[in-house]
């Protein structure tokens, strides 16, 4: 497991170049991509690099990690919705090479056979991007999720509600549940990139990076893949950097 450790601004430049390097080595690849505010820099550093000519999309495919049950692809805060409007429309993405779950399919669990062997059938992933949630979950992988799960849907948990009524108007309107990809189809990715910001992920970085590996945190599952580069900021490094000094 590498660690860069970085200001903001270089830590959304490190996962931009990441991401273009594979893109560039491989341009038919399949990335696996994350939402929420993590990303965000590196995806409008993606589309500067795709502006300045650095990189083109014509051949990609990808896969987002999760979306919500039950809200309509154009609401404001559908994954659907934020792949749009933070990456896919901003670059030369052929329409149709872009998967994110259905959380409105009238079979979910029909749905996240059909998503898992649409990621088999695409050859698999070959750079997953992830950010972590403050009790550790990647995807909406909460505590507790076997590392054995493919693609499901989850029932989201209090702290992860909470943690996401930020986006909402009201923490009512939080959906309740998710279909996600599993531990198992996030690990199954060549290279995975976690990236973390913040105090809040501080903890849980920890936990996660130094602790044992246990479904109890989820992200702990990365200390056993091959290939992992864990992006964090100085906020969200300070807790190991205090245990390293
Ligand atoms: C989003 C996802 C989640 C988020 C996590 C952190 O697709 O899968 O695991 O990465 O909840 O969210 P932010 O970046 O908003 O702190």
């Amino acid at each position: 497991m590498e660690i860069f450790i970085g200001t903001e601004a270089e830590c959304d430049e490190l996962g931009a170049r990441e991401i273009a390097n594979q893109i560039k080595s491989k341009p038919d690849c399949v990335l696996g991509l994350a939402t929420g505010s993590t990303p965000e820099g590196i995806y409008r550093k993606l589309v500067e690099k795709h502006r300045n000519g650095e990189v083109s999309f014509a051949r990609v495919t990808t896969f987002n990690l999760d979306e919500y049950v039950g809200i309509p692809e154009s609401h404001e805060c559908s994954y659907h919705y934020f792949m749009d409007t933070n990456l896919f429309r901003h670059v030369d993405i052929r329409p149709g090479a872009t998967h994110v779950p259905n959380g409105n399919a009238p079979d979910l669990n029909a749905e996240c056979k059909r998503y898992e062997e649409m990621i088999a059938q695409s050859g698999g992933i070959d750079l997953q991007l992830l950010g972590i949630g403050p009790n550790g979950h990647i995807g909406f992988n909460e505590p507790g999720t076997p590392f054995e799960s493919l693609t499901h849907v989850v029932d989201l948990t209090e702290s992860t509600i909470n943690a996401n009524s930020r986006f909402f108007e009201s923490h009512d309107q939080v959906p309740r549940q998710a279909v996600t990809m599993g531990i198992k189809s996030i690990m199954q990715a060549r290279r995975i990139i976690l990236v973390a910001k913040g105090a809040s992920k501080a903890r849980v970085i920890m936990k996660a990076i130094k602790g044992p590996v246990t479904p109890k945190v989820p992200a702990s599952v990365l200390q056993l893949h091959p290939n992992v580069l864990i992006i964090l900021d100085h906020d969200a490094a300070s807790e190991l950097t205090s245990c390293i000094k």
